[in-house]
């Protein structure tokens, strides 16, 4: 048996029941797979805060570099705690934030768009996560020349910030469809404007990738009025973030969406976009595809979720959410190990 390390951070709220589904999906498939997991719980987010005075205490973060991926519950509702989520990707330098939207068959009548505009669709965003406007310097609070109060921050990208993220958004267009949309508003900002550029140059290299640009604004009206010609998205924080919860809407609910977010090495971190158990178990299934390299393991996993939906039941319940995907699990024949 192939043992790996999982840090486990379950968070506030819902965190951790949506946890602690994702861990027994993780270990039996993990089993049916010759591969053993150790599971090491730490505190982050609104609970650190309580427990130790900080969001996001050192020995988390120390647990967490050492692990072989991290599992993210949710971190707590309060402006502080959401440092946490922030020092923890910068703390694990996990600059890629991939965030895929397909809108499943069994699920196509729960989108608000029309079944022809939804059916089918199936995107990647790829959202740079640690530069940015979350990030830059100068930011604060300060008092313009008529002493007004002014909050300002500052949007900022590095050419290796960008070459790294695009990197990884070519490589991913790779393994789809062979489609790259780079998203920026390069018609106003200069950060855009050398994103655009080195984006562009990156582009030689990756013959097999279709590369097109679009403007962020012109980008939101394409994933509502049709989703279906998207298949790579590349973009900056914030607007991968914004993006990002609207490609989700496109399948109706932001709660099944899972994420993974990786760096250069070190672990990856995984967590859903909002925590919701099927969300959270996807979000494991790409910690074994993305984190691990554990394909087939994930394979039961996204298998279990799709059997699941296809007996057709739904509920609000986590719980019950979870049993069914472990009977889903349960019921697939262990690989000849
Ligand atoms: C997300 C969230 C976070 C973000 C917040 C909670 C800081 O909205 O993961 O998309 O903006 O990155
Ligand atoms: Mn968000």
């Amino acid at each position: 048996m192939a043992s790996r390390s999982v840090a486990v951070l379950p968070g506030d709220g819902i965190g951790p029941e949506v946890i602690s589904v994702a861990k027994n999906v993780l270990k039996l498939a993990g089993s049916l797979e010759g591969i053993e997991f150790g599971f090491q719980e730490m505190p982050v987010g609104g609970c650190a805060l309580d427990l130790t005075g900080v969001p996001l205490p050192e020995e988390t973060l120390l647990v967490a570099k050492q692990s072989d991926a991290v599992l993210l519950g949710a971190i707590g509702g309060y402006k502080w705690d959401k440092t946490g989520l922030l020092q923890l990707r910068s703390g694990l330098k996990v600059f890629a934030n991939l965030r895929p939207a397909s809108v499943l068959p069994q699920l196509v009548d729960a989108s608000t768009l029309k079944k022809e505009v939804a059916e089918g669709v199936d995107l990647m965003v790829v959202r740079e996560l640690t530069g940015g406007i979350y990030f830059g310097k100068p930011r604060g609070f300060s008092q313009n020349e008529n002493g007004e109060e002014i909050g300002f921050n500052t949007e900022v990208y590095a050419t290796y910030e960008i070459d790294r993220i695009a990197r990884i958004a070519f490589e991913t267009a790779q393994k789809r469809r062979g489609k790259l949309c780079s998203v920026d508003k390069a018609n106003v900002l200069e950060a855009s404007m050398l994103w655009r550029k080195r984006v562009t140059a990156m582009a030689s290299g990756y013959p097999d990738v279709e590369l097109s640009h679009m403007y962020v604004d012109d980008a939101a009206m394409q994933l509502v009025r049709n989703p279906k010609q998207s298949d790579t998205i590349v973009t900056n924080n914030i607007f991968g973030d914004i993006l990002s919860d609207e490609a989700s809407m496109i399948t109706r609910s932001i709660g099944m969406l899972p994420s993974a977010s990786i760096g250069e090495s070190g672990p990856g971190l995984f967590e859903p976009i909002h925590a919701n158990p099927l969300a959270t178990v996807l979000s494991a299934a790409m910690l074994l595809r993305y984190g691990l390299g554990e394909g087939n393991a994930a394979k039961r996993i996204e298998t279990a979720v799709l059997d699941t939906l296809d007996t057709g039941f739904r509920t609000g319940d986590i719980y019950e959410m979870g049993e069914e995907v472990l009977k889903a699990v349960e019921s697939q024949i262990p690989a000849a190990v």
